[in-house]
Parts: structure tokens; C-alpha cells; sequence
């Protein structure tokens, strides 16, 4: 097990609609010791399937700023931020709109994960343009990971020994 010291330390922003982004957040956080800071729009989506799907596409089309739930810790504490997303309509989710508006996170190293039914689409390559002024140290893609528990712990924690060895 690695350790997230004071020479580096290392916080893990998240959001997770539906726990697949909150299970792998709490993989790496076991893994590295690591701190948490889990992104809640206060209004959740619609649960009907249909309902949810169109609402979070919409938001993430209109680039809407859900409101989000006071967080406690801030990024430029950190050295090293990895920021985890469900994919939605090919990108990172609305909630993270709203968190990029409220927190500066320059300097930092930034690694990224996403969460997917299918594909990234254009998850990474979206959020690395709105926190320019970073160094990105790593990226991982995961398909359903609450479907593969134990494949996807392995390959995250795989992950995280390429980007903190
Ligand atoms: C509003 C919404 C939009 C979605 N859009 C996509 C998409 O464009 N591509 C994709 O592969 N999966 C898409 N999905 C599926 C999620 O990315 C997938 O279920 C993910 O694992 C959910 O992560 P979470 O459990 O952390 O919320 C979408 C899900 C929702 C709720």
C-alpha cells in the first residue's frame, strides 16, 4: 500500500450518481490514504431511466450549474487531485460545472477517471480544458465498475501505482 504523506497529498474529488464513481473514489482513497470530497447537486436527477438520462444530458448540453451542497476541502490544499465523473452525453457530469465555477485548481497534478456505460466520449479531453494550468498525470476509463468489482479494483489500483509510484 502506497501513502498519501504531507509531502504529497492527494484528494480525490468525486461525483457519483448511481455509486459506480463514489466505489472507485473509495478504492483509491483505501488504497493511498487519501482524502474524499464527494461533489451533491441539491436536487438529484429524476429516477424514472428515461426522465434521468434527458435531464443530465440537457444539463450537460446547456452547461448548467446545478447548486451544489457545501463541500469542506479545497483542491489547492492538495498537491495531487484526481477527479472522478460518470460520463454524461459524452462528457464529465453537470455538477462539475458548477464546482470548476466555485473552486481555482492551478499548479496542481490532476489525474482523471470516468465512469461509462460505453465510452469516454469527450470526458477528458473537456475537463483538461477548463483546468488548464495543471499537469495531468494520468487518465483511466472504466465500463460499469460496479458490474466487475473485483476487475475494476485491480485496474485502478494498478492505475494508481503509474501515477503515484
Ligand atoms: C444523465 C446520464 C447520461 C449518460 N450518458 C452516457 C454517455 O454519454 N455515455 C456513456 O457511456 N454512458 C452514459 N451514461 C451512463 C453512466 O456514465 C454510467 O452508468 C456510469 O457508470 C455512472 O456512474 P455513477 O454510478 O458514478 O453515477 C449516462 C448516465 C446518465 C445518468
Amino acid at each position: 500500500m502506497s501513502n498519501s504523506t504531507n509531502s504529497n497529498r492527494v484528494l480525490i474529488v468525486y461525483f457519483s450518481q448511481l455509486g459506480n464513481s463514489k466505489f472507485i473514489a473509495e478504492t483509491i482513497a483505501h488504497e493511498i490514504k487519501a482524502d474524499t470530497l464527494e461533489i451533491k447537486p441539491k436536487k438529484s436527477l429524476p429516477k424514472a431511466t428515461f426522465f434521468k438520462l434527458f435531464t443530465g444530458g440537457m444539463q450537460v448540453i446547456f452547461k448548467s450549474k446545478p447548486e451544489l451542497l457545501p463541500f469542506d476541502k479545497n483542491p489547492m490544499d492538495y498537491d495531487t487531485v484526481i477527479l472522478g465523473t460518470p460520463v454524461w452525453a459524452g462528457s464529465y457530469a453537470s455538477p462539475f460545472n458548477t464546482f470548476f465555477s466555485q473552486v481555482e485548481i492551478k499548479g496542481k497534478k490532476i489525474a482523471l477517471y470516468c465512469c461509462c456505460g460505453d465510452s469516454k466520449g469527450k470526458t477528458f479531453e473537456n475537463m483538461k480544458n477548463v483546468l488548464k494550468d495543471n499537469q495531468f498525470i494520468g487518465e483511466l476509463e472504466l465500463k460499469s465498475p460496479l458490474n466487475s468489482k473485483e476487475e475494476s479494483i485491480k485496474k485502478t489500483i494498478e492505475w494508481i501505482k503509474t501515477i503515484l509510484p
